[in-house]
């Protein structure tokens, strides 16, 4: 039966292609803890949840979940799972403390000893270099804004992946440079906690630069089968109104979420409309010669990250004030020159972040990267929810508006393969309960709960859910779990 006809039938399963990676996602950061073993030194991320007033109650990654210490059963969870591959991230000031000189052998052997127990447990490791941990001594250099921390950034690479690139065929370099360019530099609610619209762009395209140079070198000493990709939080991006004010407040929006990406990754320019915009800011002469070939060489993946679309209209210059970005609260937008533009709430059910719950915006996101990314093969490297679990009396944690969540999201990943799409997986965001950033350990986005006190692991039945469909390939109807 052709795919539109099956998809079409209501009555017939909801099925993926045999080799689709069902995974689970992770970053250091947030679930390793023993920040101070191995010669690990200080990241962004230490200093700045141990600065009064940055995360939620003061909250910091020192034991995090302590996966460092407890990764044997970590991997035999996802194995019982019937996961098929484990997306993680390398703490950089673990295997290259400072962030110059030498590899530290006891940070490196943490990551070999981790990807064997997964190889051995029949999961592909899919490794991502940067989530947000950069080496305080960088920042103290200048951080993302100077141009050194992309060739500190792409030495890194060439240790990580003379370490461990004969056994880990999937790489991503960079896990949301938004992220980290805009919420680190613009609004602040995330580490380094800048507060300086100029720097965040300056920071975006070192960022880009970081990626380039470090894809360069990960291919330099890495086998040629291996993959190399990059992590976006691309924006699903939709005007208020159809009047000319707003659509020219979302296409402003798309350029500093999405163009500023897109453009020179996959097209080889930014948008000469992100330049105009952000005229008063900048003029861009960090971008020198030769960079954007460099970030434009050809990926061999995509990875999206998706949550929530946004819906934006032209300012009412009536109502400024601390905003709401979704990572965290600031006086600070993470939009650089982007005052003229307000940010609504989408409607319908939101989870626990406050996060609109739409597998529209997956689908679109999808397909936009199928045109401007014709060919590569797709993967979705995060999606999920956070939920205010609590385990039962009997011990059992329910949590069935995650496992619609995931249903509805995978739904329309589905749908997107019938519409042509070449998505290869899916990694669940997140394997476990961990340190949510700014919000501390209050927002639970895990498939498997975590009890803070005893660090006891138990799969909630979102777990369960979604491990069906693993072993299966196919969506289980949510009711049925
Ligand atoms: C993404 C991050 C991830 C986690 C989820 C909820 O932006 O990559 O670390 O915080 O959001």
């Amino acid at each position: 039966m052709p795919e539109s006809a099956q998809s079409a039938t209501p009555a017939s399963p909801v099925t993926f292609p045999p080799a689709f990676l069902w995974g689970a996602a992770t970053s250091a950061y947030q679930i390793e803890g023993a920040v101070r073993e191995d010669g690990r030194t200080p990241s962004i991320w230490d200093t700045f949840s141990h600065t009064p007033g940055k995360t939620a109650g003061g909250e910091h990654g020192d034991v995090a979940v302590d996966h460092y210490h407890r990764y044997r059963d970590d991997v035999a969870l996802m194995a019982e799972l019937g996961l098929n591959s484990y997306r993680f991230s390398v703490s950089w000031p673990r295997v290259q403390p400072t962030g110059r000189g030498p590899a530290v052998q006891r940070g490196l052997d943490f990551y070999r000893r981790l990807v064997d127990e997964l190889l051995s447990a029949g999961i592909k490791p899919a490794v991502t270099l940067y989530h947000w941990d950069l080496p305080q001594e960088l920042e103290d250099a200048g951080g993302w804004p100077e141009r050194e921390t992309a060739h500190r950034f792409a030495e890194y690479a060439q240790i990580v992946g003379e370490a461990l690139g004969d056994r880990v065929e999937h790489w991503m370099t960079l896990n949301e440079p938004w992220c980290a360019a805009f919420l680190g530099y613009a609004s602040g609610v995330h580490a380094p906690g800048r507060t300086d619209p100029a720097a965040s762009l300056r920071a975006a395209h070192h960022l880009n630069l970081a990626h380039g140079l470090g894809a360069a070198a990960l291919r330099s000493v890495m086998p040629a089968r291996n993959s190399v990709a990059i992590s976006l939080n691309s924006s699903a991006v939709r005007p208020l109104s159809q009047d000319a004010a707003d659509l020219a407040a979302a296409r402003k929006i798309d350029d500093l979420a999405n163009g500023v990406f897109h453009g020179p990754l996959l097209h080889g320019a930014y948008p000469e409309s992100l330049f105009a915009a952000t005229e008063p800011l900048t003029d861009w002469g960090y971008v020198l010669d030769g960079d954007l070939a460099l970030i434009n060489q050809p990926l061999d993946a995509l990875g999206l990250n998706y949550y929530t679309p946004a819906l934006v209209s032209a300012a009412d210059p009536d109502a400024a004030g601390p905003r709401a970005d979704g990572h965290g609260t600031s006086d600070h937008s993470p939009w650089p020159a982007a005052d003229d533009v307000a940010f609504h709430q989408t409607p319908g059910d939101r989870t626990e972040m406050g996060w609109t719950i739409d597998p529209t915006g997956l689908h679109e996101l999808i397909m936009r990267y199928t045109r401007e990314a014709p060919g590569l093969p797709l993967y979705v490297t995060e999606n999920g929810a956070a939920y205010d679990d609590k385990p039962d009396p009997d011990g059992r944690v329910h949590d069935p508006e995650r496992i619609a969540y995931l249903h509805g999201h995978l739904s329309a990943v589905r749908r997107a393969l019938s519409d042509g799409a070449d998505v290869r997986g899916y990694y669940l965001w997140s394997l476990l309960d961990n340190f949510e950033w700014a919000y501390g350990y209050g927002k639970r986005f895990g498939a498997v709960y975590v009890d803070y006190a005893t660090l006891a692991r138990t799969p909630k039945s979102s777990a369960h859910w979604y491990s069906r469909a693993a072993r299966t390939g196919t969506l289980p109807e949510p009711e049925d779990s």
